[in-house]
Formats: C-alpha cells, structure tokens, sequence
C-alpha cells in the first residue's frame, strides 16, 4: 500500500525516534502531530510543541487533556525561536521535528507559517538533531502564500549538503488542487 501523506510522515518519524527523547512539532496547530509525537516518546520523554496562535495552543492543551498526555510543553512562540526553548541536555540529543505548513484549519488563513521563518526554524533544529534524526516537512501550498513558501523551503532542502544529510521528497504526482507533500531532512 502507498501511504498517505500524514500516515508517511509518522511512519517516517515513528521509525527514527526513540522513547525518552526530546522532540519538537514546530506547528501544533490543534494538536494531532503534537498527540502522536508524545505517545512515540513516552513518558519518559518531552514534545515541545510550538504555535504562534493563543487558539492553537489552547486547543492543542484540550487534545492533550482528553488524551491523558502530560508530557509536552506548549510554547506560543515562533518555531523560529526553538534554541532559546532547549535545555543544553538536549543539544544534538532532539529526536526529531515535525512542520505542518499552512493555516490552522478552520480558523484565520492570513495566520500562514512563512518561508523565511520555517528555514530559520529548521536551520536552528538542524545542529542538535541526533544522527539519523529527522526533520520532517509536511508542505501545505495550494493556499494564497503557500507558493512562495514552498519555493523557500524546496530551494533550501535541495541545498543542504549531502554528505551531511539525506532529503527526501514524497507526493503523489497525479493528485488535483495542489497536494500536500512530504519533505524529509535526515541528518547522516
Ligand atoms: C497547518 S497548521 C498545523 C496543523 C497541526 N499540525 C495539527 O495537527 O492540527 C499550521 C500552524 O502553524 C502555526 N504557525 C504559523 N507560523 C508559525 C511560526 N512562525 N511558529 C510556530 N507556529 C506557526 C499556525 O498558527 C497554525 O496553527
């Protein structure tokens, strides 16, 4: 079976990350990566879940109290930001990251994440990932901005040096109205 997109993008994640670890969704938006992501790490384990919304973090904090999960610090911060939010502990230690680009569903769609910032994020995620860990992009673009950003993110992931790290595109090529893909950095 060829797996969906949001279905690969936990696969991948699921893969590569380990209980225990430190890991970071960059969008929490209402909180399904944010869900999965602390039920991956355990107990034992941290998600830090970032949003730029007051709306999403609240309802990202209703996910996680339904779901019995105390394990994830919301942060109303821009992922841009993510290195002043790490412990030194966790310093080439994160697990793994995940970006899910766009508008909060159902809500403002001026509220967009944006090229520059996303880079930035992943630029700061990059060094204290573990080896083998991975940054996954989940690349929303069929929404007014969503072009731009996606031209952003595609022209830095294809410039990111290989012998340092594998990028992986994966999409389905004969979808309509601008499918969503996968773009995925692992550190070698
Ligand atoms: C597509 S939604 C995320 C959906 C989410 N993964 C879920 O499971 O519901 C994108 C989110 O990114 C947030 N966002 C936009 N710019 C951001 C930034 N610079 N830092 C952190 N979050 C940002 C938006 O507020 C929005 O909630």
């Amino acid at each position: 079976m060829i797996m969906n997109i949001l279905n690969y993008a936990h696969y991948l994640l699921e893969g590569s990350i380990e209980k225990g670890e430190t890991v970071i969704d960059a969008t929490c938006g209402n909180g399904h990566d944010t869900l999965f992501l602390s039920r991956v790490v355990g107990s034992t384990g941290q998600v830090l879940a970032f949003d730029i919304q007051q709306e999403a973090i609240d309802q990202t904090r209703q996910t996680l109290i339904e779901n019995n999960y105390t394990n994830v610090s919301l942060i109303l911060d821009s992922h841009a930001n993510v290195t002043s939010h790490l412990q030194t502990k966790d310093i080439e230690r994160v697990g793994g990251a995940i970006f899910n680009l766009g508008y909060l569903p159902q809500s403002d769609k001026q509220i967009i994440t944006s090229g520059d910032s996303t880079v930035e994020a992943i630029e700061n995620i990059l060094p204290v990932l573990k080896s083998k860990g991975l940054v996954v992009l989940v690349v929303y673009h069929g929404h007014e901005g969503g072009k731009d950003e996606m031209q952003t993110v595609l022209k830095y992931a294809m410039r990111l040096p290989q012998r340092a790290f594998h990028v992986l595109q994966y999409g389905f090529i004969n979808q309509q109205n601008d499918p969503p893909f996968i773009i995925a950095i692992q550190k070698r």
